[in-house]
């Protein structure tokens, strides 16, 4: 596969750099501490087209292919983490599935606001009881004739305050299983809607998850993407392209990892000489650089796929599950190299160690990708 990149790609990966140096790196430590959102910089990143990049010009989004998002989503990721799942959560799960599946009324009154970046999007699949076994859905929606009435909790969702739409999954058949699943999109301020506690988290600490409580809200039909009982193939779809996100999001971590470990090992003296010179470090950042490597052409791999509009799931749970995994050894052995110094919280590359393990958990754990893997290479 060929992987010269356009122009345009280029032009992508060098604004999303850009804007990553020079707006997301100066607070990251301190928002990471604090665990504060980053409102001002979503603001201008959603400003800059980065929340619907590859959604059609004519709702406001950027038209650019998924090779792009990966490019992009890899440079805010080294940086900052938390900015690159909010991104991620709008660009894949809320843009991709309402372009994909929402009705024009749809497009115009929840896709466009989010595209044109005036607005966040929240994908909600996850409750107490149903994170991998997403099936199991709790949260019911009633059909009372022209609206649903949804009740129900949801667990750990990404840009859970700060989004103004979520979609949410809920069961409307319990009989019918996964088939009485719904997909509808509820607006924040909606009677009955309570955005519940904020979880305290060990990594990506500038992103906003929280818990949502549905209470007797009234959410008009007209807010369901796709037919009756779509809501679980409609998550599934959405969550292969997901996949590629996050993946993209542990390729950053990683590749922002290396860049340090690479940097401060031609700072760094220690008996005489630069570290990376002992061969023990050398043969580190050799390894490092590898997997670095190989991730990012499985992650770009997966997106051309979905950009030749061929079934890319299988390669996209398989970088998700690389990335993931190589992120967790490179910024291990990042801070491994800084030794004391990249212990402490002035570092950076403490922040990406404890960021780079909920690429294994969320869109599917690494054993959720395992199950999509197998059942893809073993179907006839
Ligand atoms: N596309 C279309 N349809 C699909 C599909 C896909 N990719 N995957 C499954 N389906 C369909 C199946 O064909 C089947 O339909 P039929 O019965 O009509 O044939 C139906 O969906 C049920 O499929 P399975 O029998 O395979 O379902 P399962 O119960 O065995 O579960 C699973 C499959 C892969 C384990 C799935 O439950 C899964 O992916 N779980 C993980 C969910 C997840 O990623 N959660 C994370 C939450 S989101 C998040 O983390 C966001 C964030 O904050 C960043």
């Amino acid at each position: 596969m060929d992987f010269t990149f356009t122009e345009e790609q280029l032009a992508v990966k060098e604004a999303a750099r850009d804007f990553a140096q020079n707006v997301l790196k100066p607070g990251v430590i301190e928002r990471d501490k604090n665990a504060t959102f980053p409102v001002e910089e979503m603001k201008q990143l959603g400003e800059l087209g980065f929340l619907g990049m590859m959604v059609d010009p004519k709702y406001g989004g950027g038209g650019m292919d998924t090779v792009s998002y990966v490019l992009a989503m890899e440079e805010i990721s080294k940086i900052d983490a938390s900015a690159a799942v909010c991104m991620s959560v709008c660009n894949s799960l809320y843009c991709w599935g309402l372009e994909r599946f929402g009705s024009e009324d749809i497009k115009e009154r929840f896709l466009a606001p989010v595209a044109q970046g005036q607005h966040i999007g929240a994908f909600c699949l996850s409750e107490p009881e149903a994170g991998s076994d997403a099936t199991s859905q709790r949260t019911t929606a009633e059909d009372k004739g022209d609206y649903y009435l949804l009740n129900g909790t949801k667990n750990w969702i990404t840009n859970g305050s700060s989004a103004s739409f979520y979609i949410v999954m809920c069961q409307t058949d319990k009989e019918k299983g996964h088939r009485g699943i719904n997909a509808i999109i509820v607006e924040k301020g909606m009677e009955g809607f309570i955005v519940g506690e904020k979880e305290d988290k060990m990594g990506i600490r500038g992103s906003d998850t929280h818990t949502l409580i549905f209470n007797d809200v009234k959410v008009p039909k007209a807010n369901r993407i796709g037919e009756e009982g779509f809501g679980f193939k409609f998550a599934m779809q959405v969550l292969g392209g997901g996949r590629i996100g996050i993946a993209s999001q542990a390729l950053g971590i990683a590749s922002g990892a290396l860049d340090l470990a690479v940097a401060y090992s031609k700072e760094r003296q220690t008996f005489g000489k630069e570290i990376h010179k002992h061969q023990a470090i050398g043969f580190k950042l050799a390894d490092m650089a590898t997997q670095v490597e190989a991730a990012r052409l499985m992650c770009l791999q997966a997106a051309s796929k979905k950009d030749q509009g061929e079934d890319f799931a299988q390669e996209a749970s398989m970088a998700k599950l690389y990335a993931s995994e190589i992120a967790q050894f490179v910024t291990t052995e990042a801070v491994q190299i800084h030794g004391g110094y990249g212990y402490v919280r002035e570092y950076h590359v403490e922040r990406l160690m404890r960021d780079a393990k909920i690429t294994q958990i969320y869109e599917g754990t690494s054993e959720i990708q395992k199950i999509v893997i197998s059942r893809g290479i073993l179907k006839d």
